[in-house]
């Protein structure tokens, strides 16, 4: 046996004492945690054999239209798919990311939302479907955007930060930004983690009244959690009058967090929609008020697990931003000089020198990224996770992707059978049920 094998004090473990030794400073990354968990590779679907009839996919449509926010809301969200873009922040992101965010979303007749630090005109004139996002930070929140909105976020945590606020490193709050936000430019800035006008959800009840009343109940108002004490916080979040609940796991990404809560806060995504899909249910408000999951939803095979566990619909950023080419070697690019590691291994988004032009505030850096390129590729990957999801639907005898169901699959792990709550592949047992 030698020390490098060492499970506990790792050449990674001593690497990390060693810089904060010489720092006195905590990491903070972009990107997502690296802990292995759990995930939907751990599930399969069992499609069809004689117990079922497969649909035809050249001749038996399978619906995939979503709607998101029909509990009080007079125009709840209609979209042609169960997968939107997730909030992600103009400062986070270069305008040119956002841009393209917005008009690949309305190519593939799916929303978009702002994230922190307001609202973009360009954002608004290119979505289809836009959800404003109001934080603890209240940064460029503007009454006069919030009626423009087709869906209201509040935000009260994200699964990559738990209980802390947001991020931004004074590299990328340069002039525009901090106009928006009404920052000083080049500090760090670290968003209050409370909203100011709460101190319970007694207050979240109030501030989702005055949202309804300021936007004459016509658009549906969410509440985004980060996945920590789950069945509590949705049952809460509901009660206080949400019509949509978003669920934002341990793995969802982020353009700047601390490393500690990355990786040593909040649970997976999957036993995240379980627990939100049962504490509906036990208070009779599952199917009333809409579930939304995310936190590394890669493909239509996660977005259809997440369905069939419970889920109305997805939200997707990393996977949206891998899209745009975010760890891609392109002719303009040099991963390796630039950020120190090769295209595959990059999670440098809170340093503002994103090599593709996605998570930077330079004008240089962001011309790598082009509008309509960055759009298509979008809504070519937003089309493919649908069709791959009506595909997996149709395989099952589904005519819906809303019809999936835990029944639908097995898992491959006891871990994944236990956080489920579906059978181990091969047995009848659901582990710890
Ligand atoms: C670059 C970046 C910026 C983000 N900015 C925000 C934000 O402003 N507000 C917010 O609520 N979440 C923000 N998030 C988190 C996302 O809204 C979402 O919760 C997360 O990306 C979902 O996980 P996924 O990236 O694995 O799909 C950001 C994520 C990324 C990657
Ligand atoms: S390529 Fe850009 S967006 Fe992707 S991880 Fe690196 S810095 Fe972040």
């Amino acid at each position: 046996m030698v020390m490098g094998q060492s499970q506990i004090w790792s050449p990674w473990i001593m690497d990390d004492i060693h810089s904060k030794a010489e720092l006195g400073r905590y990491r903070v990354r972009g990107f997502s945690s690296f802990q292995k968990v759990t995930h939907f590779d751990d599930l399969v679907f069992l499609s069809t054999g004689l117990t079922r009839f497969p649909l035809e996919g050249y001749k038996e449509r399978c619906n995939t239209q979503t709607i998101i926010g029909h509990r009080y809301a007079q125009n709840p969200l209609v979209l042609d798919t169960p997968v939107y873009v997730t909030g992600m922040s103009y400062g986070a992101l270069s305008r040119t990311a956002k841009t393209a965010l917005a008009r690949g979303t309305a190519m593939s007749g799916t929303a978009t939302c702002t994230g922190d630090g307001g609202m973009l005109p360009q954002e608004r004139e290119e979505a289809a479907k836009l959800i404003y996002q109001i934080l603890p930070s209240r940064y460029g929140l503007s009454p006069h955007d919030m009626v423009r909105a087709d869906a209201l976020e509040i935000v009260v945590g994200q699964g990559a930060k738990p209980g802390t606020g947001g991020l931004l490193m004074g590299v990328k709050v340069l002039d525009d930004v901090a106009a928006m936000r009404d920052l000083p430019t080049g500090i760090d800035q670290r968003s209050p983690t409370r909203h100011p006008d709460w101190l319970g959800p007694d207050d979240l009840t109030v501030k989702i009244e005055q949202l309804r009343e300021a936007t004459d109940w016509r658009v549906p108002i969410h509440v985004k959690l980060g996945a920590c004490r789950v069945s509590d916080d949705v049952k809460l979040a509901a009660k206080a009058g949400a019509d949509a609940i978003v669920i934002d796991s341990m793995l969802a990404g982020t353009g700047a967090s601390a490393e500690i809560l990355l990786d040593h806060s909040g649970i997976p995504t999957v036993p995240a929609i379980v627990q939100a899909r049962e504490a509906l249910r036990e208070i009779g408000l599952y199917g009333k008020v809409s579930l939304i999951a995310s936190g590394a939803i890669r493909s239509g095979a996660d977005a259809a697990k997440a369905l069939a566990l419970g889920a109305d619909a997805v939200a997707i950023g990393l996977a949206a931003l891998i899209a745009l080419n975010c760890n891609k070697e392109i002719e303009e690019s040099d991963f390796e000089n630039e950020i120190g590691v090769p295209a595959g291994m990059c999670h440098h988004c809170h340093t503002g020198k994103c090599p593709v032009g996605i998570t930077t505030q330079d004008p240089e850096l962001e011309k790598r990224l082009g509008v309509q390129e960055g759009a298509e590729r979008v809504a070519n990957f937003i089309n493919s996770m649908t069709m791959e999801m009506a595909l997996l639907a149709r395989s099952l005898g589904k005519s819906d992707v809303h019809s999936l169901e835990p029944e639908d699959m097995a898992a491959l792990t006891i871990e994944a059978s236990a956080m489920a709550r579906v059978p181990l592949a091969g047995t009848d047992r659901v582990f710890g049920w």
